[in-house]
């Protein structure tokens, strides 16, 4: 039988554990015409839960434009146009789909094999502002003849851009008159997305529902992962699913990656506990060392010392004297020039007001290695 674990991509039909209330809150929302701001961390479902709730909402077309690393204001229009272009492909309506992005000079090519088209456009970089307009006035055209909602995935990614807050105004002015059209904005980066939409000064500000995604509830993710394991014939200790979370493996995508670990270290028959999740982290540590390796390796001295001891202390205060004493460094500004360097490198991120290492599966290897 093949691993039933999935990580690392968006997951559907069977892979997709249901989280009812949360698919109700934002089903009810996108209805009800409302934007959507879903915020959570990274490899907490937010993509997932989102194409999924949106692809059960009837005679509505989904419009899914990821942001991930976006620089410019041009490519945001690029990528919204392409992506609808490509929603015409999906759907039947190519040829409308190209005329409605027509000052874009669309060209449509398809791979021989797999038939996946690729769109090119050639946008004029010096009217940029000018072209995303442009393309979100054509969006909504599309809309009044076929339905859509869009997403706006990693959506804070906008905020590298020359001059975001012109961008966001320009998107704003036009999201707001767009109003039976519903958009659902994601993004993994909380402080950002709070800057978008809760700040005062921001175009954006109280432009949409905000909906706080944590990591699937283990009671509710325990049942669904026992029962994969299950089909394979494979039994879990009744404490498994408590060990790891006591190894701060709680986010939905890791938790996943760990149970994949532990089918490939496991065989039919076998029951599922401490000795398998060894074994599994040793499968993991076994693909992952070499960037874990070169993560510390590119780290001053200093800054190695404070993400040992984040680990070790668990994150809640980079000042007091137990994370002093764990890392040996003794200055505070010190403390905080380092860790701010962790966290711009996203080796950590902030979480409630603690410091966690990004890569839980990292912080485990980084706790076992004493010479560190
Ligand atoms: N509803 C779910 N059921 C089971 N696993 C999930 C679910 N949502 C997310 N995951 C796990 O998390 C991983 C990341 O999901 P994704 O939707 O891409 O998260 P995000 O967009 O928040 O980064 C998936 O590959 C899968 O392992
Ligand atoms: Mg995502």
């Amino acid at each position: 039988m093949k691993n039933p674990f999935t990580f690392g991509r968006v997951v559907d039909g069977k892979d997709y554990c249901p989280r009812p209330e949360h698919e109700a809150l934002l089903r009810q929302s996108i209805e009800s015409g409302h934007n959507v701001a879903v915020i959570g961390q990274r490899r907490v479902g937010k993509t997932s839960i989102i194409l999924r709730t949106a692809n059960t909402l009837p005679k509505q077309h989904l419009l899914y434009v990821d942001l991930l690393a976006v620089n410019t204001v041009a490519e945001i229009g690029e990528r919204i146009g392409r992506a609808y272009i490509k929603l015409g492909h999906a759907h039947g309506f190519l040829q409308q789909a190209i005329q409605l992005f027509a000052k874009l000079r669309p060209s449509v090519s398809f791979d021989p094999i797999t038939g996946t088209p690729s769109v090119g456009l050639a946008v004029d970089r010096s009217q940029s502002m000018q072209t995303l307009e442009d393309v979100l006035d054509q969006l909504l055209a599309g809309h009044k003849r076929d339905p859509l909602i869009v997403v706006f995935d990693e959506f804070q990614d906008v905020l590298r851009v020359e001059d975001p807050q012109k961008a966001l105004a320009l998107m704003r002015g036009k999201i707001q008159h767009h109003e039976d059209l519903p958009y659902v904005f994601s993004g993994s980066i909380r402080s950002k997305m709070r800057m978008i939409f809760n700040d005062p000064d921001s175009a954006f500000f109280k432009s949409a529902i905000t909906l706080e995604l944590e990591p699937l509830h283990l009671e509710q993710f325990e049942a669904f992962l026992t029962k994969h394991f299950e089909y394979g014939n494979r039994k879990t200790d009744a404490d498994l699913f408590k060990d790891i979370a006591e190894l701060g493996i709680q986010i939905t995508g890791d938790v996943q990656q760990l149970c994949w670990a532990l089918w490939e270290a496991s065989e039919e028959g076998d029951t599922i506990n401490k000795d398998t999740i060894t074994r599994a982290l040793e499968r993991i540590f076994t693909l992952e060392r070499i960037s874990y390796e070169d993560t510390v390796s590119e780290l001053t001295d200093v800054q190695r010392r404070c993400l040992v001891s984040l680990v070790k202390t668990g994150g809640q205060s980079i000042h007091s004297k137990l994370f002093k004493e764990t890392s040996g460094v003794a200055q505070s500004s010190s403390i905080t020039k380092a860790v701010n360097r962790l966290l711009d490198r996203r080796i950590v991120y902030k979480y409630r007001k603690t410091y966690q290492v990004a890569n839980p599966f990292f912080a485990v290897w980084l706790s076992q290695k004493e010479y560190l």
